[in-house]
């Protein structure tokens, strides 16, 4: 039996879309659903062309005190789940629902530039600001604090003086885009 991924995302999705492409015709794993905040979020038209299924989550309320999201994740016998972009905090009882089980890509070299508020472009006009020689994205496990989750793998990029936060984002998505499915295809064969 395949082992299943579920992608969560809230916005464009490239990262998803790369993960869905990644394992297309793969015998051993799937991406089996993906699962948004925000209702008119291009990753869920992407899910929809590639014949996934998808979920939207209605409202806080739902995503914080009930168990929808858990019971959604166990029908598709979920084997992992990959935060792709995603922008809320996890809850914790999902936490407990999948020990181990929940990943989450980050576009910087935490522990630096990590925390509330510290999502796409802010994380790059952050480290272009503090003047950084160097970033690079960090794969992790998700815990109950924001990017605190222990490190699975890091992979810099070099930022020289010409860069701009647009350059570095770049540089960024190639690196995610390039590492994120190889190290989910890795940590799937293990598990
Ligand atoms: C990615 O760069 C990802 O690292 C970042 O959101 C982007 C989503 O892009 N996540 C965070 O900043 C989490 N703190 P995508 O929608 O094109 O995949």
């Amino acid at each position: 039996m395949k082992k299943n991924i579920a992608i969560f995302a809230s916005g464009e999705g490239t990262n998803a879309q790369r993960i869905i492409d990644y394992f297309k015709d793969s015998d051993t794993f799937c991406v089996s659903i993906v699962v948004s905040n925000k209702p008119d979020a291009p990753v869920l038209k992407r899910a929809d062309k590639a014949g996934i299924a998808f979920h939207v989550i209605k409202n806080k309320t739902e995503f914080y005190d009930t168990c929808q999201t858990i019971d959604i994740l166990k029908a598709a016998k979920t084997d992992l789940i990959v935060l792709a972009g995603f922008l809320w905090m996890i809850p914790d009882n999902l936490i407990k629902a999948f020990p181990d089980k929940i990943i989450n890509i980050h576009p910087a070299l935490l522990p630096k530039f990590g925390g509330k508020g510290m999502y796409g472009m802010n994380v790059h006009k952050a480290v272009i600001t503090a003047g950084e020689n160097e970033s690079g994205i960090s794969i992790h496990y998700v815990n109950e604090n924001y990017d605190e989750g222990k490190i699975i793998s890091q992979h810099k990029c070099e930022i020289t003086k010409s860069d701009t936060p647009e350059s570095l984002s770049q540089k960024i998505q190639q690196l995610e885009h390039e590492f994120f499915p190889q190290i989910i295809e890795k940590l799937l064969s293990v598990k």
